[in-house]
């Protein structure tokens, strides 16, 4: 026997399921790597033109990323594309990560409606980003004594 709980979060559920994929309904409600991390490689915050930020953190073993973290102050679907965009590049090296696009993480979403499409681009932006602060203290590494991270 279902409660009135559980009837009303399948109501919510079945009327997310006419907008959204399966897939960005899971990351949005069960964001993976969410949180910020010490003492990282890498890290970029990105702020999207609708005004939400995202922040990414990396951690970099022999050009592979081994770990990966992201917050968000956005909405679900921005949740959604930062929780994809670590799953993305977790185990990919430098320079794949590098590429995966706004068009990889909403292909990997199964899609978002057109007007949080957004959302995806801010999530790849900010990898590509975080990407770039690693590879910047790695060229110059007397740079991380001026970084918060
Ligand atoms: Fe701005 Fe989602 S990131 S609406």
């Amino acid at each position: 026997m279902t409660s009135s709980w559980e009837q009303f979060e399948e109501l919510i559920k079945a009327e997310m399921r006419k907008v959204y994929s399966e897939a960005a309904i899971d990351h949005s409600m069960n964001p993976r790597n969410l949180g910020d991390m010490e003492d990282a490689d890498g890290f970029a915050k990105v702020t999207g033109p609708c005004g939400d930020t995202m922040e990414v953190w990396l951690k970099i073993n022999n050009d592979t990323i081994a770990d990966v973290t992201f917050m968000t102050d956005g909405c679900g679907t921005s949740i959604a594309s930062g929780s994809m965009v670590t799953e993305l590049a977790r185990g990919k090296s430098v320079s794949e990560a590098r590429r995966i696009s706004q068009q990889d993480v909403l292909d990997a979403l199964g899609g978002l409606p057109e007007e949080n499409e957004h959302c995806a681009l801010l999530a790849a932006d900010t990898l590509k980003e975080a990407i770039k602060g690693y590879l910047e203290i790695k060229r110059d590494p007397w740079k991380k004594a001026y970084r918060k991270y």
